[in-house]
Order: structure tokens, then C-alpha cells, then sequence
């Protein structure tokens, strides 16, 4: 039987519009409104170009909308029209008060549950999206519920999505996660959730569990990913010191099956709005409940971070005699990964401040980000956005690569290296270019987790 529902998304970003696209899609008879309190970008999904690039997302999106997908500014319409509500709203790290730096931000979410409470004349399935500390939903469902003649079930469903394969992590999951009470209602309202993803999602990946559980694997994946991150980062440091082979490191340790061979790329560092943020919420609670040893452990794969981002740049700025003044560098990429053009905790934004303050000229390239580079560093002075990677590099003493876009791979290093004032330097923050290779024509090669390659 067709699944009929009438969804709302409340917040229409990274996560709320694929989300929703993706479940418009496979439940062609329910209807979902995406509503979000910033005119441009709900105008940005009812236009050609998107607010949000993600492969595979413009063709569904077309598909879809004004079918069964709309996108409005109307939330409380959509808080009363609708009987399953979700909320995909951003929960940064807090910058001010208690737990300012770590905790996260809930002031998004605790506006929503008071409207949702003013508005609603009818019992309502509130399921979050966003990525909340734990118990969240006990607190949400205090607000919505004391005292109120309509019943508010709050169910957790966090989102497992990577930018830049939304669409696929989304039509194709490891597996949806729903956390509800073990009550009659909670589990009634579980069951509503399960019908939408089992519409396109086999029931053996939709994993259910009480609500805290649910809030906590959340903040606890993200923790492990980064931590893969940070871990061969680590490594990458140790064999540049001993003539080691990162990636060769890497291969065989990933190996052994209980390792496993993803999330083992040595890196610039992580970027991206949730690792960071995530974690300290994770080591905030820790903190919370006093277990201060677990929340230095987690800490720790922060701080492994910043690490490799500072020494990427400090390598940088050391490799050329240790002045960077005056000097042309060009940055390949400045999104926090391939496909995306998120910039948001970059690896890129560091090291292109650092190298600014040092006073050089920077020429930065992307495929996709370079407008919200700009936006973000704000158009200074002596840095120029080209986005023609031959057009960038000329006369440049140095290109860094920030970014694994595949085109970097497969540029001439030769005509590049010919346009480039000598000696030439190549910085592989990502590891996707023929270190070797580029040696041979020419380049003095520093890549994460390898020997340099200088020519004496
Ligand atoms: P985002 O900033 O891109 O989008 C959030 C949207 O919510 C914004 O458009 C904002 O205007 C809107 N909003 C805020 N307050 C509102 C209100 N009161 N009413 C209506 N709209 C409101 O954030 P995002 O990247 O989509 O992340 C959303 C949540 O999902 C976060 O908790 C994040 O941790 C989590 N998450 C993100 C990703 C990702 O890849 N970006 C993946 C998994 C989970
Ligand atoms: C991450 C998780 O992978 C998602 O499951 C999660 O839903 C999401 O966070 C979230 O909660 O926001 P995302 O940040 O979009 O997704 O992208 P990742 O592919 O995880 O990459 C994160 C960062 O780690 C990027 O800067 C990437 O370049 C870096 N990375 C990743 C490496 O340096 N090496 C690797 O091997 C893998």
C-alpha cells in the first residue's frame, strides 16, 4: 500500500533538503514541506541553482518539487498542517555563556519547541534530525508536553550523510537509527518512522533503540570517524621522521578485517561543521558527568588535529626558507572535501590566515567553494580567487593542494610547473598527486606522510 503522510522539515539546510528530497522521492504519495526562517535560501530551493551542491541532488530535486516536495517560509502553517515533524536546524557549538566552546548551541531547538507548543492543535511525532546532546528529547518533550492537552511524541533519528555523497549515503544507508521511549506511544510513533524509511530501506538496517542511545551514537560515530582521521595523521608525522610510507602504512594495516580500510587517507587535517563540534559536545557531557580521563581521551583527537593542520602550514612556511612575504602561493580547493562546496572548519581557512598573516600573496581555486571562501575571509587584500587551476598557478612559487577534487589529480603538472616561478614547490595536502612524477619534472614535493622529494 502507498505510504501517504504529511511531513514537515523544519530547517532547509545541508541535511534538512537532501533529507527531504530523498523522501519525497521514495514516497511518491506523501507530501513534505521544507520550511526555514531564511527567505534566501528556501527562494535558493525554488530556483535552478541550489543552495546547497551535492551530486545527484539537482536531478531529484527537479523531479519532485511541486509534486510532492514544497519549500516555504511559513513554519507555524507547517507545524499545524503537518503531523510528523522533523527538525534539521544547526546546533553549533555554543560561543558565549556556560560551556561556551563546547557545548552545543540549542537556542535554534528550544525556539522551535516553544512554537511547535504555541501553534500545534493536533498530537504531533517531533523526530530530531539534528545532532543534539544526549537526552535532548527528554528535555523537548518536558517543554511540549507539561501541561498540554495535545500529546508531543520526541523521537531521535539522527543523520549519518557525508557531504559531497549525501544522496547515495541517503538512497543506500548503512543504516537509519531511531531511538524512542519504550512506551505505548513512543513505540506507535517508532512505528511511523520505520514505515517512511521501509518504503525504500530493507528492515534489517533500521535500528531502533531507546532515545538516549540514539542521541549518543550519533556524537560517538563522529567521534570514532575523526578519530581514524586524527590517528593516521599521527602516523603521517611519524613516518616523515623515520622514511615510512603513509599510504603504504595505511594499506596494511587496513588489511586486517578488524581494522578495516576506509577513513585511513592522511590528511591536511579534518574540516567540515560536525566533527569538531561533535566531539566537544561529547567531551562536554563527559565533563558534565565527571568522567574528566574519557573526556581528555576524546579531546585529544582535536587537538591531534589542529596539530596537522598547524604543522601543514608551518611545513609550508619552513620548506621556503621561512619567508612566505611577497611570495605567489596558489591554493588548490578550499571546500573541507571533494564535492561539496562547504567550507565550514576548512583546513583551507587556516592556512590560508596563516600564510596572509605572514604576508603572502594567495591565489585561491575551487571548483565549487570559492564564493563562500570569499565571503567568509571577507575579499582581503593580496588574495585573489581564480578558478582556472593553469590560470592560478602561474607565476606562483608554490601550489598547496587542500582538496582531493578529482581534477587536481589529473592536471598537467608540466604545463603547470612551466608557468611557475623557480624553485617550484608542490604542498599534496591530500596525497592524490604522483609524488614521484612531479619530482622528475621538476617540483620540490612535500606530501602528508612521505620523505620530501628535494632537488639540492
Ligand atoms: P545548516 O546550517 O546548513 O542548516 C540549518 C538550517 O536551519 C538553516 O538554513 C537555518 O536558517 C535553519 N533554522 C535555524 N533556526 C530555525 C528556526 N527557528 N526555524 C526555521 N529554520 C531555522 O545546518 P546542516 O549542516 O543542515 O546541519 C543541521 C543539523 O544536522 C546539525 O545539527 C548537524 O550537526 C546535523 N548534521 C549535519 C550533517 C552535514 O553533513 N552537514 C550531517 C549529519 C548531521
Ligand atoms: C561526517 C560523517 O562522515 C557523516 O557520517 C556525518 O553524518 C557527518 O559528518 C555529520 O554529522 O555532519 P562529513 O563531515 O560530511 O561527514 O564528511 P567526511 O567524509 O566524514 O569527512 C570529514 C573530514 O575528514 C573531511 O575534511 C575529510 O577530508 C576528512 N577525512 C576523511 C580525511 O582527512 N581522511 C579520511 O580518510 C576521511
Amino acid at each position: 500500500m502507498a505510504l501517504q503522510k504529511k511531513i514537515a522539515c523544519i530547517g532547509a539546510g545541508y541535511v534538512g533538503g537532501p533529507t527531504m528530497s530523498v523522501i519525497a522521492k521514495q514516497c511518491p504519495d506523501s507530501i513534505i514541506t521544507v520550511v526555514d526562517i531564511n527567505q534566501e535560501r528556501i527562494d535558493a530551493w525554488n530556483s535552478d541553482t541550489l543552495p546547497v551542491y551535492e551530486p545527484g541532488l539537482d536531478e531529484i530535486v527537479k523531479a519532485v518539487r511541486g509534486k510532492n516536495l514544497f519549500f516555504s517560509t511559513e513554519v507555524e502553517k507547517a507545524i499545524v498542517e503537518n503531523d510528523i515533524i522533523f527538525i534539521a536546524v544547526n546546533t553549533p557549538t555554543k560561543d558565549y555563556g556556560v560551556g561556551k566552546n563546547m557545548a552545543a548551541d540549542l537556542q535554534h531547538w528550544e525556539v522551535i519547541a516553544r512554537q511547535i507548543r504555541k501553534v500545534a492543535k493536533s498530537d504531533k511525532i517531533i523526530i530530531e534530525k539534528s545532532t543534539l546532546p544526549v537526552k535532548t528529547a527528554e528535555a523537548m518533550e518536558t517543554i511540549l508536553n507539561t501541561g498540554s492537552t495535545i500529546h508531543f511524541e520526541v523521537l531521535s533519528n539522527p543523520e549519518f550523510l557525508a557531504e559531497g555523497s549525501a544522496i547515495r549515503d541517503l538512497l543506500e544507508p548503512d543504516r537509519v537509527l531511531i531511538g524512542s521511549r519504550e512506551t505505548t506511544s513512543g513505540q506507535r510513533a517508532r512505528d511511523e518512522v520505520v514505515k517512511i524509511y521501509n518504503a525504500w530501506v530493507p528492515k534489517d538496517r533500521i535500528i531502533t533503540t531507546n532515545t538516549f542511545s540514539s542521541e549518543l551514537s550519533k556524537l560517538v560515530s563522529n567521534t570514532f570517524l575523526a578519530q581514524r582521521v586524527s590517528s593516521i595523521n599521527a602516523i603521517s608525522a611519524v613516518c616523515e621522521a623515520t622514511g615510512a610510507d603513509v599510504q603504504e602504512v595505511a594499506k596494511a594495516v587496513g588489511a586486517d578485517s578488524r581494522i578495516g580500510n576506509k577513513f585511513l587517507n592522511a590528511s591536511v587535517g579534518f574540516g567540515g561543521s560536525c566533527f569538531r563540534k561533535d566531539i566537544l559536545n561529547l567531551v562536554y557531557i563527559c565533563r558534565m558527568h565527571h568522567l574528566h580521563e574519557i573526556a581528555t581521551y576524546f579531546e585529544n583527537v582535536i587537538n591531534m588535529n589542529n596539530y596537522q593542520q598547524q604543522r601543514f602550514v608551518d611545513n609550508v612556511i619552513r620548506s621556503m626558507f621561512n619567508t612566505v612575504a611577497g611570495r605567489k602561493i596558489c591554493m588548490f580547493g578550499c571546500a573541507f572535501k571533494a564535492n561539496t562546496d562547504d567550507i565550514r572548519d576548512t583546513p583551507a581557512l587556516l592556512v590560508a590566515r596563516t600564510l596572509m598573516s605572514e604576508k603572502a600573496n594567495l591565489v585561491i581555486s575551487d571548483p565549487k567553494a570559492m564564493e563562500n571562501m570569499k565571503a567568509e575571509l571577507g575579499n582581503p587584500k593580496h588574495v585573489l580567487f581564480v578558478e582556472d587551476p593553469y590560470e592560478a598557478a602561474n607565476d606562483c612559487h608554490a601550489i598547496l593542494i587542500l582538496t582531493e577534487w578529482e581534477l587536481y589529480a589529473k592536471l598537467d603538472y608540466q604545463k603547470l610547473f612551466n608557468s611557475m616561478i623557480k624553485p617550484a614547490y608542490l604542498f599534496d595536502g591530500r596525497n592524490i598527486i604522483n609524488p614521484k612524477a612531479c619530482y622528475e619534472i621538476g617540483f620540490n614535493v612535500y606530501s602528508i606522510g612521505k620523505e620530501a622529494l628535494i632537488h639540492r
